[in-house]
């Protein structure tokens, strides 16, 4: 482990603006910071910066930023040490490793709250079974169909609804306020300091790290409370993207089949067990991370879908789906009907209906082809470009030669496409999906924008259609500070704002302003025929949508700040955190920013 205080002394020694110009060697001065064409997505206006005053990068075209270590880590493709060590080699810093006394003084406050959360668990576990309070929790389970032996297997417990109670046995046993809110089981009141149990009145669900240490809880409303869950905040010993619940108890079975089909809920795993499914584990409230990927590489070279089917286990699939085949995992995805998860198909119809649908399952691309055939009916030029547009990036990123040409062949039937002129495209890369990390790390331009550009890409095209559609000084006047994430849109817009302003746009005026590959992916774009009904209102809805997704985006940024400073035990930046709460704080309400607010950083 490397020390906090050297790490910072790396940080403050390194020349950011000389370790970025070794990869992206045109970086120009600009104002306070410098610029260029970002290297990790292809395009045409510098959107690439770099600030040497706060030592960190920023593209403002694909979202990817950081410091210096986070740079290095990118292109050059290296864990976080590794790159604190390659950097502070540069700058002439011995990394001397932390004193052993140092690690253990980590590793030793970890053992100490494995021990209090053990003991918790049997706190909640024996109040289920035996308290007068826990008898309608009883009642509940029993009625969900969870067997006596199950509220054992999972150690399932209830908090008693005091909201002292843990706090005041963990006490009588010697656990002090300190540890008990390290482990996540405290919370204080804000203002006052006042302390009480994080969870009370709730079921709880124990969650197990794969070596069977409970390292948080999940706690389940009776009814229809809300909220429905609550969870242990992410501690020193847990965090919600690294494990998965239930796995710990299906690895006798896992290491035997190699498979593991992947659920949303508690409840989900739970019952499966319970019904002899115990290849089963769910993501804890998150999706499907890259650190759950690797993770399952341990255990599985298959993988199975099955979460729930609304837009959100939709999503989850298609991002868990496209991260594990990128990682050689066979993926299947299996939907289940009427809006049922796999909890409601076993108590309603038992074992042979979950395992019929499993047995129906489909591979991933071909969930995926499935889906974006729906989405554009029909064998227009345009159409079939959309579905290839959408696949093409997903197969190219099968490892298996084999399993890559037969969906390619799949691909070339279902659009009545010529197979060959798909693997040329395949190869050159179509421009949608994110890049593997591999890719990024290659330091190269890689042949297609990374990260969320398939969601974003489709709504500022949108945008820029409406415009062209409906130019107008009104129309103009709200686009005016819109920094376009997308480079080509920026282009466009560029060559289009004066007109749009003027109420009209000519194609043919705008297309000899634009690169080549601009004008061939704008004609097809301005041909389409669509009706926007009340423009500006659905300009404003679009615009909207568009901070909605430049803040969840900033927030996932943010996170995985957030999770690397965890991770790498850097102290946590208070600004970040803070940032992060505000943001997350107006994700949740019905509107992002004031209207007259910049979209613009
Ligand atoms: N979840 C959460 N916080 C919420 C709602 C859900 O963390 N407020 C997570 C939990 O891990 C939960 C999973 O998302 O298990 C799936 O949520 P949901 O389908 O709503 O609940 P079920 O697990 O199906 O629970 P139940 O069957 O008891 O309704
Ligand atoms: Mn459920």
């Amino acid at each position: 482990m490397i020390s906090e205080e050297t790490i910072a002394r790396v940080r403050e020694s390194v020349n950011l603006v000389e370790v970025v110009r070794e990869t992206v060697p045109n970086l120009k001065k600009s104002g306070r910071n410098y610029v260029a064409r970002c290297p990790f997505h292809q395009e045409r206006t510098p959107s690439f910066s770099v600030n040497t005053e706060m030592g960190v990068f920023k593209c403002f075209g694909c979202g990817v930023g950081g410091d210096a270590f986070k740079f290095v880590m990118l292109t050059e493709g290296l864990t976080y040490p590794e790159a604190i060590r390659k950097l502070a080699t540069r700058v002439g810093i011995t990394i001397e490793e932390a004193r052993s006394e140092a690690v253990s003084a980590a590793e030793k406050e970890r053992q100490v709250l494995y021990g209090l959360l053990e003991d918790a668990a049997r706190f909640y576990h024996r109040h289920l079974l035996e308290s007068a309070e826990a008898r309608p929790a009883r009642e509940y389970l029993e009625k969900r169909g969870l067997s006596q032996e199950s509220l054992v297997k999972f150690q399932i417990g209830f908090a008693p609804s005091s909201g002292q109670a843990l706090r005041e046995a963990a006490g009588r046993k010697g656990w002090s306020i300190e540890t008990l809110e390290k482990a996540g089981l405290l919370r204080r009141k804000e203002g006052t300091g006042h302390v009480f149990d994080h969870f009370w009145s709730r079921i709880m669900f124990p969650i197990w790290d794969t070596q069977g240490r409970i390292i948080a809880f999940g706690g389940r409303a009776m009814g229809e409370a809300l909220p429905k869950y609550i969870n242990s905040p992410e501690t020193p010993v847990y965090s919600k993207s690294r494990h998965l619940y239930g796995l710990f108890q299906g690895l006798p079975s896992l290491r035997k089949q190699r498979h593991v089909v992947i659920l949303e809920g508690y409840m989900d795993v739970a019952m499966c067990h319970q019904y002899g499914f115990e290849t089963t584990a769910a993501t804890l409230g998150t999706a499907l991370t890259e650190e759950h990927v690797r993770l399952l590489r341990r255990y599985a070279e298959n993988v199975t879908l099955l979460f729930d089917p609304d837009t959100a286990g939709a999503n989850a699939t298609l991002r868990g789906g496209e991260l594990l085949i990128e990682e050689g995992f066979q993926v299947r995805v299996v939907t289940l009907p009427d809006g049922q998860d796999a909890d409601e198909v076993l108590v309603r119809e038992g074992r042979e209906a979950l395992e019929g649908h499993i047995a129906q399952s489909v591979s991933f691309i071909d969930y995926c082809m499935a889906g974006a055939l729906r989405r554009h009916p029909g064998l227009a030029p345009e159409t079939k470009l959309a579905v290839a547009k959408e696949v093409l990036p997903l197969i190219r990123k099968i490892k298996d030669p084999l399993l890559q040409d037969e969906h390619l062949t799949r691909l070339a039937e279902a659009i009545k496409a010529d197979k060959a002129i798909l693997g040329q495209q395949m190869v050159k890369g179509v421009p949608s999906g994110r890049p593997g990390r591999q890719e990024l790390s290659k330091a190269t331009v890689v042949p297609f924008p990374p990260e969320r550009r398939g969601v974003l890409l489709s709504l500022e095209e949108e945008i820029l259609l409406l415009a062209l559609l409906y130019p107008s000084e009104a129309v103009a006047e709200n686009l005016e500070t819109l920094a376009w994430r997308d480079a080509r849109c920026a282009e466009v817009w560029k060559a289009i704002a004066g007109p749009v302003s003027d109420g009209a746009v000519r194609l043919g005026d705008v297309l000899p302003k634009l690169s080549e590959s601009t004008q061939a992916w704008l004609t097809p774009l301005a041909l389409q025929q669509r009706s926007y009904g009340a423009p500006l209102d659905r300009l404003y809805e679009f615009l909207e949508s568009w901070r909605r997704q430049q803040a969840s985006n900033e927030l996932r940024d943010l996170q995985s700040e957030i999770d690397s400073m965890i991770e790498g035990r850097i102290p946590m930046d208070s600004r970040k955190i803070q940032n992060y709460n505000e943001l997350s704080r107006r994700l949740k309400g019905s509107k992002i920013l004031p209207r007259e607010a910049p979209f613009h950083g």
